[in-house]
């Protein structure tokens, strides 16, 4: 029996918890919420979907019911407060610091052997206080802000060349901010061909502008933050964890000397089975890619001292 635990059951979580049921990712999904009724009542109504959408994953919902999680085989965790339009993911830190302590503590003294996946924003941050608090080895702890940005990527990259996205490839590496992230252009291929063969200089430019402000864009739209495809991409990640899938995609790990750093979870590409971060893969970045990595790692250590004013690390 395979269980999987995701916290918040607000518009990311719920998301997250409807593809796993979908997919049939897991045989049980729960859900967890500090709002009384809302986890139940989203897992009843996505239970009302399982025969019309022919899928058998059972899924739940608890009010803060942690001894209901117990045994969970992934964690994620979703909750905290959403950006509001004009906020960047950082300016979240306050609120949300003190909710994912105690949510990753909470669900690990239930299920200990889980393989976390953070969502929550700062989600590089986010992904190291969990990991720095629990103590946990690296390989347990992923953050999925790589795995959402690529999808981003890859979206704009097939609107720019008016092509299915399925059959792009592209990866976002370094941090999930509107400015740090890097969408690695000069690796992006179309059925592998280069991207930057059959792309503008200026149109690429254009995609990885839109990329980076992906998320601030949906805010803007939206009046608080996107949910589709960032609960997707914890449920991407999720499977293939649960599945043994060793996919290859980027997501923020702790670095142990990869790419030069060390104690920062920052976005590289992983290969992802069932003991969560298989390995790191190394690229060998260009000197532009190399600084833009380096500038990128100093802005996510900048919001990561920030949890020790806060006391929480
Ligand atoms: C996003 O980029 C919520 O950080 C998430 O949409």
């Amino acid at each position: 029996m395979s269980k999987i635990t995701v916290v918040g059951a607000g518009n990311v979580g719920a998301t997250c918890a409807n593809v796993l049921a979908v997919n049939e990712t897991a045989d049980e999904v729960l859900m967890l919420d500090v709002k009384n009724g809302l986890a139940e009542g989203k897992a009843i109504d996505m239970m009302q979907t399982a025969q019309l959408l022919g899928f058998d994953t059972v899924v739940s919902g608890y009010t803060n019911d942690y001894a209901a999680t117990a045994g969970s085989d992934i964690i994620i965790i979703t909750s905290g407060i959403p950006r509001k339009p004009g906020m960047t993911r950082e300016e979240l830190i306050e609120v949300n610091a003190g909710i994912v302590k105690t949510v990753a503590e909470s669900a690990l003294k239930y299920s200990p052997d889980a393989i976390l996946i953070v969502i929550s924003n700062p989600m590089d941050t986010m992904t190291y206080l969990a990991g720095k608090i629990l103590g946990l080895p690296r390989n347990r702890v992923i953050g999925m802000g790589g795995a959402l940005d690529s999808s981003r990527f890859k979206f704009y990259l097939s609107q720019a060349l008016q092509c299915n996205a399925n059959e792009v490839e592209g990866m976002v590496i370094g941090g999930h901010g509107d400015t740090t992230m890097i969408p690695l252009s000069r690796l992006a291929t179309y059925k592998g061909i280069p991207c930057s063969t059959l792309l503008r200089e200026e149109k690429m430019n254009e995609v990885v502008k839109a990329t980076m402000v992906g998320g601030a864009t949906l805010t803007g739209l939206l009046g608080t933050s996107a949910w589709y495809a960032p609960g997707a991409a914890g449920a991407y990640v999720a499977a293939s964890v649960i599945r043994n899938q060793k996919k290859m995609l980027p997501c923020s790990v702790v670095l142990e000397g990869e790419y030069g750093m060390s104690d920062i979870c920052i976005g590289v590409p992983v290969i992802l089975g069932r003991n969560g971060i298989e390995q790191i893969v190394e690229l060998q970045l260009n000197d532009r890619e190399k600084q833009l990595f380096e500038e990128s790692a100093a802005a996510v250590r900048t919001t990561n001292s920030v949890l020790k004013e806060l006391q929480v690390l």
